[in-house]
C-alpha cells in the first residue's frame, strides 16, 4: 500500500489551551502514529511575518511551538519537523504560484478579509499568503492536508493554482485535498462558551498547577444547579482522552451533587495526570535540542522540495 503523504503548517502563535490541544494539536499527533501516514509539519514563520514585527517575539514563538508539539508527543524519528524559512524552495514556489492567479482571485479570500476587517495591516504579504501556503503544500507531491475549517478555502485557491499550473506546463503539480481535523467538537471554556484566547477563558495546556488551578476555580456553575454542567463538560473531553470510563464520571458527579468544589478539585486532579507528563518533557527541551531537530527536519525535507522545485523550473523555462 502506498503512504498517503501528510504536510500541514503550523502557526507559532503563543501558549496554546486545551481547546487547542483536543481540537488539532492532539488529532495531528495521532495521525503521526500510523505508519501508513509520511507526515510533514512545518512551521510557518514567513507566514507568522505577515503579522508579527518584532525579532524577538518571533523566534521566541518559533521556540515555543516547536517545543509544544515535541511535548505533545510528535516524534521527530517518525514525523518531518521543519521550518518553512530553512527551506528557500518555499519562496520560490510561492513566487510561482503568484504568478498564476489574479488580484481579484485573491480579493475573494475570506481569511484576508477576516484579518483586514479585525484591523490586521492589509499588507502584501498578508494577500499573497494563500499562494506561499499553496506553494507549501505542492513541493511535497501532498495527498491531505489537515487543517481547520478556516483554511478550506486555502485548499481550493491551491488547486486552483495547481490546475492553471498543469494546464500550462503539464502534469507535474499534485492536486491535494483538505483533511478537515475532527477534535472532539468544541471544547468549552470556563464560561460555558468555546474555549477561546480571545474570549479570555481558557485553561492553559501547559500552565503550573496553580495556574490550572485558578482557571479551574474560576469555572462559572450555576447556583440552582446540582450538577455544575460548565465543569462537568470540561471533565468530559479529559476523561475520554485519559481512555478513562464514562459511568464513572457520572457516578462521580451524581455522588456530589452541590459539591462544587469537590468537583472542580476532581478535574484538577484530572487535568494533571494528564498533563504533568507532557509539561515535564516540555521543561526538558533545550533550544539546542529543537535547533538540531529543526536541522534534521529541513535536510529530509530539502530531499522531497528539491526534485518537485527541479521539475517546476525545468517546466517553467528557467533550467538553462
Ligand atoms: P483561539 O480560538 O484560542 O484563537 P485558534 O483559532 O488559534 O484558537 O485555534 C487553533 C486551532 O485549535 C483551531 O484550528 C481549532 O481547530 C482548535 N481549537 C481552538 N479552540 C478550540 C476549542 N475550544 N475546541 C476545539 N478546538 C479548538
Ligand atoms: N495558513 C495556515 C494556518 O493559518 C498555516 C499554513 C501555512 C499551512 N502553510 C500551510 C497549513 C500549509 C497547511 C499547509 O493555520
Amino acid at each position: 500500500m502506498t503512504k498517503k503523504r501528510i504536510l500541514t503548517g503550523l502557526q507559532p502563535s503563543g501558549a496554546l489551551h486545551l481547546g487547542n490541544y483536543f481540537g488539532s494539536l492532539k488529532p495531528l499527533v495521532d495521525l503521526t502514529f500510523d505508519a501508513n501516514n509520511e507526515v510533514f509539519l512545518m512551521v510557518a514563520d514567513y507566514h507568522a511575518l505577515t503579522s508579527v514585527r518584532n525579532g524577538d517575539e518571533l523566534r521566541a514563538n518559533i521556540y515555543e511551538i516547536v517545543r509544544d508539539y515535541l511535548a505533545a508527543g510528535v516524534d521527530p524519528s517518525k514525523v518531518t519537523l521543519f521550518r518553512q524559512s530553512d527551506n528557500s524552495h518555499h519562496t520560490e514556489m510561492g513566487w510561482v504560484m503568484n504568478c498564476l492567479v489574479t488580484v481579484p482571485f485573491l480579493m475573494q479570500a475570506h481569511s484576508y478579509k477576516d484579518k483586514v476587517a479585525k484591523g490586521l495591516e492589509a499588507n502584501a504579504g498578508l494577500f499573497t499568503y494563500p499562494m506561499l501556503m499553496a506553494g507549501d503544500i505542492v513541493l511535497y507531491d501532498t495527498d491531505l492536508v489537515p487543517v481547520g475549517e478556516d483554511q478550506r478555502q486555502h485548499l481550493e485557491y491551491t488547486r486552483e493554482a495547481v490546475t492553471k499550473f498543469n494546464n500550462a506546463y503539464g502534469e507535474i503539480l499534485k492536486e491535494p485535498t483538505e483533511m478537515i481535523v475532527e477534535g472532539v467538537g468544541v471544547v468549552p471554556g470556563t464560561d460555558g462558551q468555546k474555549m477561546s484566547k480571545s474570549y479570555k477563558n481558557t485553561i492553559p495546556l501547559f500552565g503550573n498547577r496553580e495556574e490550572i488551578q485558578k482557571a479551574i476555580m474560576g469555572i462559572v456553575t450555576d447556583s440552582s444547579g446540582e450538577k455544575p454542567q460548565n465543569v462537568y463538560n470540561i471533565h468530559k473531553v479529559v476523561y475520554q482522552a485519559m481512555g478513562k470510563e464514562m459511568s464513572d464520571l457520572d457516578k462521580l458527579y451524581e455522588e456530589n451533587l452541590g459539591k462544587y468544589k469537590v468537583l472542580k478539585e476532581a478535574l484538577l486532579e484530572d487535568i494533571n495526570e494528564l498533563i504533568a507528563p507532557m509539561r515535564a518533557k516540555k521543561a526538558e527541551i533545550t533550544d539546542s535540542d529543537i535547533k538540531e531537530v529543526l536541522a534534521i527536519g529541513v535536510e529530509k525535507a530539502r530531499l522531497v522540495s528539491g526534485q518537485t522545485i527541479n521539475k517546476v523550473r525545468d517546466a517553467i523555462g528557467i533550467n538553462l
